[in-house]
Formats: structure tokens, C-alpha cells, sequence
């Protein structure tokens, strides 16, 4: 276990997350608990194909083949029991640039575009960058719980004539696994208004029991038809700095246009150490992502049980994926700028500011609990003493 249990220094790497921070929060006191990596080495067969790689000395144009694309059936296949066709993979930097290409390639300028908010920030702005319309849904919120309004995603749908839904599965930031009745709901609208669905589904592998992921393509032909999935072992493997993800689609025209997009922008090559990584944790790391689970299990129980007993005015709302945990902070009666001065200014921790979700998001801040269990021991006391102080 002591590859997630030892503290790792990761200052001095050029770490978004530990570097940039003391240039984000204005101070070096704040502990980093945003951006989504994980304080934890990657599995000791990604470290080693990475080495052997770099042993070889060149790292000239490097070209996927056909054992990458075995290695991301094998996965799909034994993981989320999705069975899937080599040659339906199209690979791509990373999930971001996968979006901005998909929405690029397939939808028109001024076409609407629907997301459930709060939602991870990127889905706003691939939207807006492309001049598409948003039309947002949002998600509903009761009793501590995020459950899906289906009727306004179906009113919305239909008076924005809405071409394209990018769904969030797991959701970021609201840790929902959505369940195959959901799912299957979605997608009977989609199927309904000729909806075309692009699943973000780059937290699939980060499940907590006894939830289970659906890739929302594996319902059926149909479904399978018209949506793309965007995957990626960065989340899951803690390789976000490799750059190496890849888009799943079984209809061959979209996979075209979407291909011919990026070759466009001269995007036809990957990062030679991505694919290395990537082929290594798909084919060796399925040991270690058990091993990651239980630390993320105990890590977000032990941030759920000390906040809500320990606080009224933090809610840790109950995550069924992902390592990122929303808190409804509203209970403090501070605006959304003094919540983020009191994390920042007074916990002395760096958490993703709420509002960036979507106006949904005001009075909520998302925190990180991938890193050693000493480390989410730290943030959470230091939370909790500046609740009470802000009591006293
Ligand atoms: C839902 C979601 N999609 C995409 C990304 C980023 O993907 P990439 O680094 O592959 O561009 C993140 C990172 O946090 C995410 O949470």
C-alpha cells in the first residue's frame, strides 16, 4: 500500500496543482486540494514500460498500432463489459480537445448545445468558443442528493431544437454514477429529437461500491449509434501530464468527420510516452486501480463522516465516483467571495471555487481527496478549525 500511503513531494515538477498554487492563492501556507490529479505515484509497470522507453534514447514520430487498440478493447471489455470494435477508436490528446473537435466537426455554428450543471467549467466554454448555443439543464438538488429533471431536458430539447447533448458519467462535479434507468431515460429523449450524445466518461474507472459504471453506448445498437464516448487512463492512472485519451464511436461517418478534424488542425500524432503509458496501465495497472479504490473509499468516507459530524454548515454530499467531493458550504450565510476568501484566506487550503460549475454552484467548493491519507487528514482538520473559529 505504500504507494498511497507515502507523501510525495511535488513541488518543483511544474505541478499545476502544487506549483501553480502558490501563484493562484497568493501564499505558500495553502494546502492544494483542486484540479483533478491525484498525489499518487503512477503503477510501478507504467513507470517501468516508461523507463524502458526512455532507456531506447529516440523519440522520433511514433505511430499507435493495432496492440494500443487490444489493449483498450481488453479494458473496455473487462472493466465496464463493454464490447467494442477496434476500429471504432479514434485517439486524441486529451478529452478537451476531443470535445472542441467533436463539437467542431459535427454541429453547426448557432446549433444548441444542452449540459446538466453544475458541471466541470470546459463543458461552458467548448460550447461558447465554437459560437453554439448553450442550453443548460440543470441538475436537481434535494436532500443533499442530484437526481436528473427529465421533463425540462425534454422541454429544453425541444424549444432550443437542441443537435447535440455532452452528458458527464460519472458526474464531475456532483459524484454521480448515473444508474442504466437514468441513463436509458437520456437517451430515449435523444433517440427521440435526434440528439446526438457525446459522453464524457473519463471517470469510468473511479467507482466506489457498490455503484456500477454504464457506458451510456452499451445500452443498445441504437443508442451505441448515435453517441461518442470520450475515454482517457489519464483520470484513472494519474497520467493527465501524458496527454493520451481516445473517442469511441461505432458509426463510421461521425468517426470520419470527427478524424478529418483533427488531421485539419494537424493533430494527427500522439505523444509517444502517452501511448506507452497508456497501452502499460490498460494491460498491467488493473491491480493497482483496486488498491486506489479502497485509499479513495476510505479517504472520501473519513472526509464524510468528520465534516458532517463535525460541521452544520458543510455538507460533504455523498460521492458514488470520482475523487472529487462537492460541498454545499451555503450553511456558513458568507457570499460566494468571502467562501472563497474563508478557504482560501482562513482554512488555508485550495479548493475549486463552486461558482465555476455554473451559477449552480455559489456557496459550494469542490475538494480533492486523491493524495495520502495523512495529507486529507490535514485539510479536512484545517477546514473544520476554521469553521469554528468563523462560529466563535
Ligand atoms: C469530466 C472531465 N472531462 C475532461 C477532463 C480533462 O480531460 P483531459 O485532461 O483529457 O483533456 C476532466 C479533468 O478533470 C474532467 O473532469
Amino acid at each position: 500500500m505504500s504507494r498511497f500511503t507515502e507523501i510525495t513531494s511535488r513541488k518543483g515538477t511544474r505541478s499545476v496543482k502544487w506549483d501553480y498554487a502558490e501563484e493562484l492563492y497568493k501564499s505558500d501556507e495553502v494546502l492544494p486540494m483542486w484540479v483533478a490529479d491525484m498525489d499518487f505515484q503512477a503503477p510501478e509497470a507504467v513507470v517501468e514500460a516508461l523507463e524502458k522507453r526512455v532507456k531506447h534514447g529516440i523519440f522520433g514520430y511514433t505511430m499507435p498500432d493495432d496492440l494500443i487498440k487490444e489493449s483498450i478493447v481488453s479494458w473496455l471489455s473487462n472493466r465496464h463489459q463493454w464490447a467494442i470494435e477496434k476500429d471504432w477508436i479514434t485517439y486524441s490528446p486529451g478529452v478537451i480537445p476531443s470535445l472542441h473537435m467533436i463539437i467542431q466537426s459535427l454541429t453547426e455554428p448557432s446549433d444548441s448545445i444542452i449540459i446538466q450543471t453544475p458541471v466541470y467549467p470546459p463543458f461552458y466554454s467548448v460550447i461558447k468558443d465554437h459560437e453554439r448555443k448553450l442550453v443548460t439543464n440543470t441538475l436537481i438538488y434535494e436532500n443533499e442528493e442530484y437526481s436528473i429533471n427529465f421533463t425540462d431536458f425534454e422541454n429544453k430539447i425541444r424549444e432550443n431544437n437542441v443537435k447535440m447533448f455532452i452528458l458527464c458519467n460519472p458526474h464531475n462535479p456532483v459524484g454521480r454514477v448515473w444508474t442504466k434507468e437514468e441513463l436509458r431515460k437520456l437517451s430515449e429523449i435523444c433517440l427521440r429529437h435526434n440528439v446526438l450524445i457525446v459522453s464524457d466518461e473519463i471517470h469510468a474507472d473511479l467507482i466506489f461500491k457498490p455503484y456500477t459504471h454504464i457506458p451510456i453506448a452499451s445500452l443498445s445498437d441504437e443508442i451505441n449509434h448515435s453517441t461518442i464516448t470520450c475515454f482517457s487512463p489519464t483520470k484513472t492512472f494519474n497520467l493527465a501530464g501524458l496527454q493520451a485519451s481516445y473517442i469511441v464511436t461505432s458509426d463510421e461517418e461521425k468517426r470520419k468527420k470527427v478524424k478529418a478534424h483533427f488531421d485539419k488542425q494537424g493533430m494527427f500524432m500522439l505523444n509517444t510516452l502517452g501511448l506507452t503509458a497508456m497501452e502499460a496501465a490498460y494491460n498491467h495497472g488493473g491491480e493497482w486501480l483496486d488498491e486506489l479504490m479502497e485509499t479513495l473509499e476510505r479517504n472520501r468516507d473519513y472526509v464524510t463522516e468528520r465534516i458532517n459530524s463535525e460541521t452544520e454548515e458543510i455538507r460533504v454530499i455523498h460521492a458514488e465516483g470520482t475523487y472529487l467531493i462537492w460541498l454545499d458550504c451555503r450553511k456558513l450565510n458568507l457570499t460566494h467571495s468571502e467562501l472563497k476568501s474563508f478557504m482560501q484566506k482562513e482554512a488555508k487550503i485550495g479548493l475549486n471555487d463552486g461558482g465555476t460549475f455554473g451559477e449552480e454552484g455559489q456557496g459550494f467548493m469542490r475538494i480533492n481527496i486523491a493524495a495520502p491519507l495523512k495529507t486529507v487528514q490535514e485539510g479536512v482538520d484545517r477546514i473544520i478549525q476554521a469553521v469554528k473559529n468563523h462560529r466563535g
